[in-house]
């Protein structure tokens, strides 16, 4: 097994050299007669390669690149990346037809084309659907073919916005609700898709949004989350991500797990992309109605305004000790790490205020809650997805499982198993312990979480890595990941503000600061 690993780097090191020597002569061509993006000084390719919505904007408005040459560019990384990193399940046919269409919209100064997304190429974690050619299968088998009744809430406002759906990212299938026991970012459709820093476990759910930002096969992504399913994957694969509070941002079209706990967010290079995204995909949607509560937290002129290079200033950021400790273990070099970001922050003025304490930390990750509530919330949920499709090859939980036996081979049954699938089926609504179970999350929530921010008059709880999690979702609450470093295996992770429900701007001043100071995320080198 390592040596395999080991021959397969080296290997893809080789292809990588011929291919970007190759693609070096093609962006040539591409290019000829226009300088590269302005302001980045080295080859034209790493230009382009690393480019942030704000560069490419910059290139379309000095007429030194259109959608038509961006689409270009990340359809042919695709073609190159794809087959080894399997971080996109599917390419929208239709993407070159609608990166004229924007190039056109810019040419006669349309409304439209003012949008920071306008012309923008997106990849949708495969859970999110689109009324186009696109499939939306949650990566299996048993949903390919199904026909959407309309584009997701987020697909529409993207749409809206001007962006370019280049296609449906890879995911662990089902957004890891299959079974217990299916690898990290693994889907029958989408095969295994792979960190391209370490060629490893890419963490999950939403694993290919991450791993196509971070080897920059499209500029920027969408993925969900319910718990973890957005920070991991950012964390490993060394993005930004943006948990954002329940609500939000649409959930109607999303194939779900939990009305109560998935949210929909962006993942992107840099904090600045991850909030053009967030600009344009939240607020109301009247399919989902818990968006009509929680735009009372949109600022008016959006969340853009808050990427303040001084953001960090008189921040007041918490750190409990317990919770680093669950992501630092014994890995001094992680801890030397993290140790050096608290100084930065303090040096960028923010105010720690270290060593607290949440007194139900360990029921946190113990109590059992969290899974009796979304087992029977998945069965609900699903159903109703699959009951409002205009065609599907199966219509319920059991029709899943039932296609799942028949297709045991394609969908590795016999390997993976399907065990939290029969769990929701045998449940049956939201009774008696499903109740018990939700009281002891919002008292958790009350005395956890929301009592540790409160208490200590937090601006944002800091802490490395994703584990967190748990806590943000059980309570609704919004998390940003920002790239923090590497482990001592030289497995990226990242570092995580979370905050209570509308923090959204506070969050993003913090995350924007700390990445500013820090500038940590180099592309993969595989
Ligand atoms: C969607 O799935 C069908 C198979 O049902 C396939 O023929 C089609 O190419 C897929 N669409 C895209 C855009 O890949
Ligand atoms: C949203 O709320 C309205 C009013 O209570 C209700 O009529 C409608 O069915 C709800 N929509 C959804 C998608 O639940
Ligand atoms: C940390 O501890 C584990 C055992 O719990 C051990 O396998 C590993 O080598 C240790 N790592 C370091 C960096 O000391
Ligand atoms: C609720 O919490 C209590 C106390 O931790 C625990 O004993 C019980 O099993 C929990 N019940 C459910 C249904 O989650």
């Amino acid at each position: 097994m390592v040596a395999m690993n080991s021959m397969g780097t080296k290997k893809s090191k080789l292809s990588f050299f011929l291919f970007s020597s190759l693609l070096l002569i093609l962006l040539a061509t591409l290019f000829s007669g226009a300088q590269a993006i302005k302001g980045h000084g080295h080859g034209r390719l790493s230009s382009l390669r690393e480019a942030t919505v704000h560069d490419i904007q910059h290139a379309f408005k000095q007429n030194q690149l259109t959608s038509r040459k961006l689409v270009e560019f990340y359809l042919k990384e695709i073609e190159r990346l794809n087959p080894t990193l399997k971080g996109v399940i599917e390419v929208n046919p239709d993407a070159l037809f609608q990166a004229d269409k924007a190039d056109q919209e810019r040419h006669a100064h349309a409304p439209i084309s003012l949008s920071p997304l306008h012309g923008i190429p997106i990849l949708l974690k495969d859970n999110i659907a689109t009324k186009d050619k696109l499939n939306t299968t949650a990566g299996s088998y048993a949903l390919l073919g199904s026909v959407v009744p309309r584009d997701a809430g987020v697909a529409a406002k993207l749409r809206k916005a001007g962006a370019i759906i280049l296609g449906k990212a890879s995911l662990s299938e089902w957004s890891n609700f299959r079974s217990n026991n299916d690898p990290n970012g693994w889907s029958g459709r989408g095969g295994q898709g792979k960190d391209p820093y370490t060629m490893g476990d890419p963490l999950g759910s939403s694993s290919g949004s991450a791993i196509s930002v971070a080897a920059n096969m499209v500029a920027v992504a969408v993925g969900t989350e319910t718990d973890g399913s957005i920070l991991a994957p950012s964390s490993i694969n060394l993005v930004v991500g943006i948990k954002p509070t329940l609500g939000l941002t649409s959930r109607a079209g999303v194939i779900p797990i939990s009305p109560r706990q998935d949210s929909v967010g962006p993942i992107c290079r840099t904090v600045s992309d991850a909030v053009y995204v967030l600009d344009a995909i939240a607020g109301i949607d009247y399919n989902d109605n818990a968006t009509i509560e929680a735009s009372q937290y949109i600022p008016k002129g959006g969340y853009a305004q808050f990427l303040k290079a001084d953001g960090l200033r008189g921040k007041r950021l918490g750190i409990v000790r317990d919770l680093n400790s669950l992501a630092i273990g014994n890995d001094t070099i992680l801890s030397r790490t993290v140790e050096q970001h608290l100084d930065t922050l303090r040096h960028r003025g923010a105010v720690l205020v270290d060593n607290l304490k949440i007194a139900n930390l360990r029921e946190y990750y113990t109590s059992s809650s969290e899974n009796i509530l979304l087992l029977a919330e998945f069965k609900i949920s699903l159903n109703a997805y699959l009951s409002e499709l205009v065609a599907s090859p199966i219509r319920s939980l059991a029709d899943a499982i039932a296609f799942n036996k028949k297709n045991a081979k394609l969908e590795k049954i016999d390997e993976y198993g399907q065990n939290l699938f029969v769990e929701a089926q045998a449940t049956n609504g939201i009774g008696k312990v499903e109740k018990i179970a939700l009281a002891n999350l919002t008292r958790l929530t009350k005395e956890g979480f929301h009592k540790l921010m409160i208490k200590n008059n937090l601006d944002a709880l800091v802490t490395p890595g994703y584990l967190v999690s748990t806590l943000l979702a059980v309570g609704g609450f919004p998390g940003i990941i920002v790239p923090a470093g590497f482990d001592y295996e030289g497995t990226p992770f990242g570092i995580c503000f979370g905050g209570l429900k509308g923090w959204e701007p506070k969050l993003i001043e913090i995350a924007y600061g700390f990445e500013q100071a820090t500038k940590i995320r180099k592309p993969p080198k595989f």
